[in-house]
Order: structure tokens, then sequence, then C-alpha cells
């Protein structure tokens, strides 16, 4: 057969433009990001994740009116089924939250049935339960994976305050939501990464959007991507203390490993959302008491400039989130599921976006493997040379 691979193929897809977009931008040599034009430090200064949500999802910042129409559908609609609170109590409690959030996100589209994608009520509807159940789904499984029931949202608390008190079992002290609700923001939308890739993919299938957040919340678990966070902590953690981190990274650039919580495909400098993270965590260190393991960081982001600066290697957003995380209480393996409920917004944003201007993504492929092969019979086959292991 005559060779078809007449197309470049890129891994990665690197360099390749998957979609037109107006939602948000990355000049990745100058360190901008940019959600509808606005800078991100302007948003995280003025703004919050609801709001933020909506000029991402909305393409412009509501009115007053509109802001409170928002958060009170929102409030309205943070309650999950019991029927899917029932499902979940019967997932592994050693399983993964990110795989919990998956299945409950996926859950969703059982209850809410697929209705006309170009209606906007339709839309609107699928916008506002996905960004209030998640948090909630969240939550809940945290607390009945302990053994404790699920609490209620309320509806007098603000997002982020809400997520926490269901979280924690108690109010949060309003700087703490504060900041939680910024990194929320920070997190909420990243031009065309893996998970948004994933959610375009799945949603130019025209199938429902529980499903477009679902294969996007299993996109963003691996640790290359939003997984990277609760690794960061991991390693701070093995390092143990700032004379370790010299040692400790010059054996993984030896070894070739991959120090999480630094580098970009975009980025060749410092993220801008780290930036603003690092200095989130230092108001939370002020207030609430100092952690060794920002020491650590500090250390670890100086060596790293040091060795790899010049190949653009700088702290990517996962680096300082996991400090702030902790500081907040939560969990080191609920910070993934936490990006997921800020990118979320992204991923509707995206999922709108796609059905504006719909054309199933159908790439190619370059085919390496053989052709005109024959069927072997059993009998002359061989196992030499094959990894053959069977799983009981
Ligand atoms: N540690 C050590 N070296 C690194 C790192 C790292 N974290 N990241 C990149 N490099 C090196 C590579 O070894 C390679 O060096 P070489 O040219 O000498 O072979 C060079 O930088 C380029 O690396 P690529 O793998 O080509 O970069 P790519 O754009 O494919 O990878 C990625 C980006 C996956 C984020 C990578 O930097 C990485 O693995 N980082 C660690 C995981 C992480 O923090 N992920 C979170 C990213 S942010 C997010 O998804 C929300």
């Amino acid at each position: 057969m005559a060779n078809m691979s007449v197309c470049e193929f890129r891994p990665g897809l690197e360099g390749i433009a998957a979609a037109q977009s107006s939602i948000s931008c990355v000049d990745g040599q100058k360190g901008i990001l940019e959600y509808r034009g606005i800078r991100i430090e302007e948003l995280a200064e003025k703004s919050n994740f609801l709001e933020t949500a909506y000029l991402l999802i909305w393409g412009e910042l509501p009115t007053k009116e509109e802001l409170e129409a928002f958060e009170h559908e929102i409030r309205y609609h943070r309650r999950i089924k019991y029927r899917i609170q029932d499902m979940m109590k019967c997932f592994p409690e050693s399983g993964h939250p990110m795989d919990a959030l998956q299945a409950s996100a996926a859950a969703l589209g059982l209850f809410y049935a697929r209705r006309d994608l170009d209606n906007p009520v339709y839309i609107r509807a699928a916008v506002v339960r996905l960004l209030a159940k998640i948090p909630t789904m969240v939550a809940a499984f945290q607390l009945m994976r302990k053994g404790n029931e699920p609490v209620r949202p309320r509806d007098d608390l603000s997002y982020a305050a809400n997520f926490l008190y269901m979280l924690n079992e108690q109010e949060t002290d309003p700087l703490a939501a504060h900041i939680f609700d910024i990194c929320l923001l920070l997190h909420a939308e990243h031009t065309m990464n893996a998970s948004t890739f994933s959610a375009r993919v799945t949603a130019s299938t025209l199938t429902d959007p529980y499903a477009v957040v679902a294969s996007a919340v299993g996109t963003l678990g691996g640790p290359l991507h939003g997984g990277a966070n609760e690794e960061v902590i991991g390693m701070l953690e093995e390092i143990g203390s700032v004379e370790n981190v010299r040692p400790y990274l010059e054996d993984c650039l030896e070894r070739k490993a991959r120090i999480m919580g630094f580098g970009h495909r975009v980025y060749k400098v410092k993220d801008p959302r780290a930036t603003i993270l690092q200095s989130l965590a230092e108001k939370l260190f002020e207030k609430f008491g100092h952690d060794k393991y920002y020491d650590i960081a500090l250390e670890m982001e100086h060596v790293i400039e040091e060795r790899l600066g010049q190949k653009g290697i700088y702290p990517n957003v996962d680096f300082y989130s996991g400090l702030v995380y902790r500081k907040l209480g939560i969990p080191t393996d609920l910070f993934t599921p936490v990006f997921a409920i800020a990118r979320v917004a992204g991923w509707l944003a995206h999922w709108k976006e796609q059905l504006a201007e719909n054309r199933i993504f159908r790439p190619t492929q370059v085919y390496n493997g053989l052709h005109n092969s024959h069927y072997i019979p059993m009998e002359k086959r061989s196992l030499l040379g094959k990894d053959h292991q069977t799983i009981y």
C-alpha cells in the first residue's frame, strides 16, 4: 500500500491549534494570563470566583442583577440528590477522590436528562447544576469516607465559605474563605490544556454536559496535569529540610526525574498564578502560623532556577497551591478535586464555545504498523520474547 503518512506528526500536538477561542489567553514568554482579555492579577484583586466564572462562560462581566441572579441559582442548586449520595456511599473509602468525583459528575447525567443543546435554558441549568453541585460532591465524599454523614450546604454562605464549611464541618475564617475563593478564580481556566481539550473533544460529539465534565475530570487527575499539586506536597515532605533540597534535586536531575510543580508547556517564565498563590500562602502563614515546608519550597525554587532556568523551567500553578490548601486544612488527596471545582468554569465555557461552532473532532494519525500481514494459525504462534503475565 502506498505510504499515506503525508501529514506532520507533533507528539502532544505541541503548537497545533485545536480550536479558535476567545475565553483565555497565555503569553508564555512574558508570563501573562488573561481571562476574556482581563489580566489574572486584576481579576484576583477585584473579582471573585463566581463573577469570574460568569465572565468566562457568558463572555462578559455580569451586571449587579445578573450576578445576583446567578449566585442565587447556584445557592439554590447546591444540594445533591439522596440517591447520588447513596451511590457515593458505596464507593470504596480507599478510592481516590478524583475517581469518586468523575463517577459522581457522570452520574448527574442519569438524573438530568439530555435535552436540546440549542436551548439556552438547558445550557444555563447545566452550568448552574455543575458549578453548584460539584463542591458538594467533593465534600460529601470526604465526609462519607471518614464514616460521617455529609453536611448540608448552607445558603447564607458564599461559594468558597460554603465549601470549606461542608468540608471541615465548621464555619471558616473569612480571610481563609477569601483566599480559597481567589485560588478557585486562579484555577478556573487556562486555554487548551489537556483536560480542556478532553472536554472539547467530548463536547464535539454533542453528548451531555455531565459527560463532558466527567471526561475532563478524568484527564485532570493525571500527575502531569492537575495531579501534580498532590505530588508536590509528597516531595516537600520527603525532602524534609532546607539542607536536603540541593542533594535531593541533584539526585533527581541525575536520574532525569521530573520535579513536580515545575515546568510548563506554554510558560517559559514563572507562572503568574504561582506568583499570586505564593503571596496568598504568605498571607495565610502570617495569620495562621508559618509552615516549614514553605522554606523548603523557596529553596527549591532557588535551586531549580539556578539549574533549569535556562531551559525555561520555573514554578507552575501546582507548586504553591498545595501549601495554601494545606494551611486551609484541605487533605492532600483533595487538592486535585479542588482544582476540578474551579476548572469546571473553564470547561463549561469551552463546552459552550464548542457548541456554538461545532465540528466533531476527528484527527488523523501517522500509521506506522504493518501492511499485508496474514493470520497465523494458533499452533504456529510462539510465546518467546513476549511479556506474559496472568492476573488472577
Ligand atoms: N523537572 C525536570 N525537568 C523538566 C521538567 C521538570 N518538572 N519539566 C520539563 N523538564 C525538562 C525536560 O526534561 C526536557 O529536557 P530536555 O530537553 O533536556 O530533554 C525539557 O525540560 C522539556 O520538557 P518537555 O517534557 O518537552 O516539556 P513539556 O512541555 O512536554 O512538559 C510538563 C510540560 C508536562 C508540565 C513538564 O514540565 C512536567 O512534567 N512538569 C512536572 C509535572 C507538573 O508540574 N505538571 C503540572 C503542569 S501545570 C498543570 O497542568 C495545571
